[in-house]
């Protein structure tokens, strides 16, 4: 789950209105413990996930979901509706922070709750809208609109171009672990590829000596700049652990990247002089 969201359920009168239990959803038996037919009402799911890019069964957990009578709702911005469907694998509800991919490029904010036609949670998601003001400005609408026109051929550059940065990534001496289920040796690999027309763009590396070394790699970077957020046209990298403050589960040397639509190469020619400064560093 975006941590973002967990701030909300921890930090905000959202949670103390009902009890939450986080599982790792790769382990469908964790799941089932949790879910229970007296006290779910609803399941959330993300994935891939922030920032372990972690992959996880949408339809199984929906169907968990459902024995249960309970709700399951997916949160799919980092695979986009380009890469990843929910709605057609049992989600009852899909949501897209619009700031990242369908806004595209890092000059919008907005968020999108997708229901079936015939669901009954889409009147009561409107009266909400309506009723509580999350009614977004119309030039917001219109950038959302437009960006919507070349989603499908962006997120595809942008999948590509991740490939090459996550192989290349995977080869470097200073990398300990590049998390990207584009990659065959990563464990979220197979199920992507059953569940995702593409792997996504977002993709975590651990750079070996920690924090401390992590940070510096990030300081070196010209192409690729220091900012959170993602989805936009310029490859985006930030050390999460740093963002997300003292109660990250991050690992220290964790650097995640939203890979941009600049010339793959130049991507992989900054990292690489980046990686290859924290290196000579280390020699010295
Ligand atoms: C997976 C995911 N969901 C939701 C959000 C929240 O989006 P917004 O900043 O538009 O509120 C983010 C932001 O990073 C995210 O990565």
């Amino acid at each position: 789950m975006y941590f973002g969201i967990r701030s909300l359920i921890d930090e905000t009168d959202i949670g103390s209105r009902f009890d939450f239990a986080a599982v790792d959803m790769r382990d469908l038996d964790a799941v089932r413990a949790a879910v229970t037919s007296k006290r779910t009402g609803l399941v959330w799911v993300e994935t891939p996930s922030n920032p372990m890019i972690r992959v996880v069964d949408i339809s199984a957990i929906c169907k968990i979901a459902h024995e249960a009578g309970a709700l399951a709702v997916v949160d799919n911005t980092w695979a986009t509706p380009v890469l990843q469907r929910p709605l057609e694998v049992g989600a009852d509800a899909v949501m897209h922070s619009a700031t990242k991919y369908i806004g595209g490029h890092s000059d919008l904010m907005a968020g999108v709750v997708i229901v079936p036609h015939s669901s009954p949670l889409g009147r009561p998601l409107r009266m909400v809208q309506s009723h509580k003001g999350s009614v977004a400005a119309p030039f917001d609408c219109w950038l959302a609109l437009r960006g919507l026109q070349t989603l499908s051929v962006r997120v595809r550059a942008h999948c590509e171009g991740a490939q090459k940065v996550a192989e290349a990534l995977a080869s470097h001496p200073r990398v300990e672990k590049v998390l990207f289920p584009g990659l065959q040796t990563d464990p979220g690999h197979d199920l992507a590829k059953r569940q995702m027309s593409h792997y996504g763009a977002m993709l975590s590396f651990i750079v070996k000596g920690g924090a401390d070394a992590a940070m510096a790699v990030a300081g070196r970077l010209e192409v690729v700049a220091r900012a959170t957020s993602l989805g936009g046209t310029h490859s985006l990298i930030e050390h999460r652990a740093s963002v997300e403050g003292a109660k990250s589960k991050a690992p220290g040397g964790l650097l995640r990247i939203s890979v941009g639509l600049e010339h793959p190469q130049d991507i992989v020619d900054d990292l690489m002089q980046a990686l290859g400064g924290t290196f000579k560093a280390a020699a010295e």
